[in-house]
């Protein structure tokens, strides 16, 4: 058997871990938290990989900077952009990864204590992660109003709006503000949501950071604030967020799929997650 790598050791204490979670007595330990590249095997771009990402292929929406299609003052002055790149945004018939279906075994053997996303493609919804179990720290497309005067605008208006890549405008004529989906843009605020939750990591016994350049602050603070003793696995392409720089953290560098998988095999959960994802 080939020698056992730091990696290939860590990944087995992290599964006799889980299965020590699954077994314990008070349930829900585990958070989770996420970004872009958990959909990225489902075909939606994340936003800052080199070639693929979102900002590396803006230059047809002749932005000032690449993030200023989610920039709240820039989209209150020309919010074009931002609907011509809605229509691919939206979600639509995507499924749901593996590593989404991950997270929701965590939840099936309840020792899930939250997932902390910054995806707006609802696919931890589409896998079965309860309502009550996810925080969508930058919002999402479940809603949309007036930037002006908060009105509610009808979700059936906005497809058609996002379809025809028209700026919808406020149902209160005499208002007419520009209409936005609640994802949250720079310059806003984070939904009440993430601040209500975010001291959560400290009471967590291990912490699963995947998919994200952890490059956005609040969220990005968040792996900082479990205890010293609760180990954090990343499981991402690159090293990122200071992760690695504890004693107990565990990286999974590479595809996302193939972490979880590692991570199921060492659980002794592989076969049940497959065959979670084969009915999603
Ligand atoms: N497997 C593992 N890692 C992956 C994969 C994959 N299949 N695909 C991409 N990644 C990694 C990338 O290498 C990168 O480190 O996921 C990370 C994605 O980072 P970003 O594109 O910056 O996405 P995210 O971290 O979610 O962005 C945060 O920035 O633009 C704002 O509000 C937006 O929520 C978004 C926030």
């Amino acid at each position: 058997t080939p020698p056992q790598t730091l990696e290939s050791r860590s990944v087995e204490a992290v599964g006799r871990m889980l299965k020590a979670l699954e077994k314990k007595e008070e349930k829900g330990r585990v958070v989770v938290m996420t970004g872009a590249g958990i959909s990225t095997s489902a075909g939606i771009p994340d936003f800052r990989s080199p070639t693929t990402g979102l900002y590396a292929n803006l230059a047809r929406l002749r932005l000032p900077y690449a993030e200023a299609v989610f920039d709240i003052a820039y989209f209150r002055s020309n919010p074009l952009p931002f609907y011509t790149l809605a229509q691919e945004l939206y979600p639509g018939n995507y499924r749901p990864t593996i590593t989404h279906s991950f997270v929701r075994l965590l939840h099936d053997k309840r020792i899930l204590l939250k997932l902390f996303t910054q995806n707006i493609d609802c696919l931890e919804r589409e896998a079965g992660v309860p309502d009550d179990k996810i925080v969508e720290a930058h919002g999402s497309f479940a809603r949309q109003s007036c930037i002006e005067c908060k009105t509610p605008y009808p979700q059936e208006g906005m497809r058609e709006a996002i379809r025809e890549k028209r700026v919808p405008r406020c149902v209160d004529a005499a208002c007419n503000g520009l209409v936005k989906p609640e994802i949250v843009f720079f310059g806003e605020q984070l939904p009440r949501e993430f601040f209500e939750n975010r001291e959560l990591p400290r009471e967590a016994d291990l912490c699963i950071v995947m998919g994200t350049s952890l490059s956005v602050q609040p969220f990005a603070g968040l792996p900082s604030l479990c205890r010293e003793e609760t180990p954090r696995v990343l499981i991402n392409m690159e090293q990122v967020g200071g992760i690695g720089s504890r004693a107990d953290d565990v990286l999974v560098l590479g595809d996302c799929d193939a972490g979880v998988r590692k991570l199921a095999e060492a659980a002794g959960w592989l076969e049940e997650l497959e065959a979670l994802w084969a009915r999603t």
